[in-house]
């Protein structure tokens, strides 16, 4: 099944609380997020953002210059509906990441938790890479979530790549400047538990 069929499907038959990415807060992006110290006014991306709340909390923290991009539009519809008065404030992109073509150096903040481990092929994680390269402000901060190498091989059914945090910051290269990393054990609805890894960049400034 192509991917986006794939993703709206699920998006449309399982509740935004039900999948086992589900958090109630993504807190650990929102940390991490605080910490770089960007003022409220930063250009923030998540990207793969699905129904996730961390938009709802980064609308509650003040920021105000918010872009949820995700392959899905059901997932889209759900997190504005969620949202409610507030889904004006935040720009919505329907979009595939590898293909995309977004504005250049206009993001602070690059976020993207379970997305990037889909991208098996190489030609589709270097188009990935490029994006952030071109779209993030030299400088600009880079978190990156995905399945740990001691995660899951599948997620929503898909086979997936899983990462220790050096091998997730090769795939960037120099132009991204690791500055921490962590893992994190998830809790998914029904009960199992996940290893993810979070690497935290800065975009080189040149
Ligand atoms: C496992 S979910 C994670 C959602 C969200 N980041 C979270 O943490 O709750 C993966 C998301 O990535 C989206 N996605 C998958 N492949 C994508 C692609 N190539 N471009 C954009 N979004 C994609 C899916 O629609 C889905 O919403």
């Amino acid at each position: 099944m192509h991917q986006k069929e794939h993703w709206e499907k699920v998006y449309e038959t399982k509740a935004a609380d039900a999948v086992s990415w589900f958090q109630e807060h993504a807190g650990l992006s929102l940390d991490l997020i605080k910490a770089t110290g960007a003022a409220r006014d930063a250009a923030i991306i998540d990207v793969g953002g699905g129904a996730s709340t961390l938009v709802d909390d980064l609308v509650a923290e003040g920021y105000t210059d918010l872009t949820v991009l995700d392959l899905s539009a059901a997932a889209l519809s759900a997190a504005r509906r969620r949202l409610g008065a507030r889904e004006g404030g935040v720009r919505w992109i329907e979009a595939d990441i590898t293909s995309v073509d977004l504005p250049a150096s206009r993001y602070d903040i690059w976020h993207d938790r379970a997305v990037f481990h889909f991208l098996t092929d190489p030609a589709d994680r270097a188009a990935y890479v490029r994006t952030v390269f071109q779209s993030v402000k030299p400088g600009g901060h880079v978190i990156v979530a995905t399945f740990a190498e001691d995660g899951p091989v599948q997620c929503s059914g898909l086979p997936v790549m899983r990462y220790r945090a050096d091998e997730l910051h090769d795939e960037f290269g120099e132009a991204f400047t690791l500055l921490k990393h962590q893992k994190e054990e998830h809790h998914t609805p029904s009960g199992m538990v996940q290893q993810f890894v979070y690497c935290y960049c800065r975009r080189i400034s040149s």
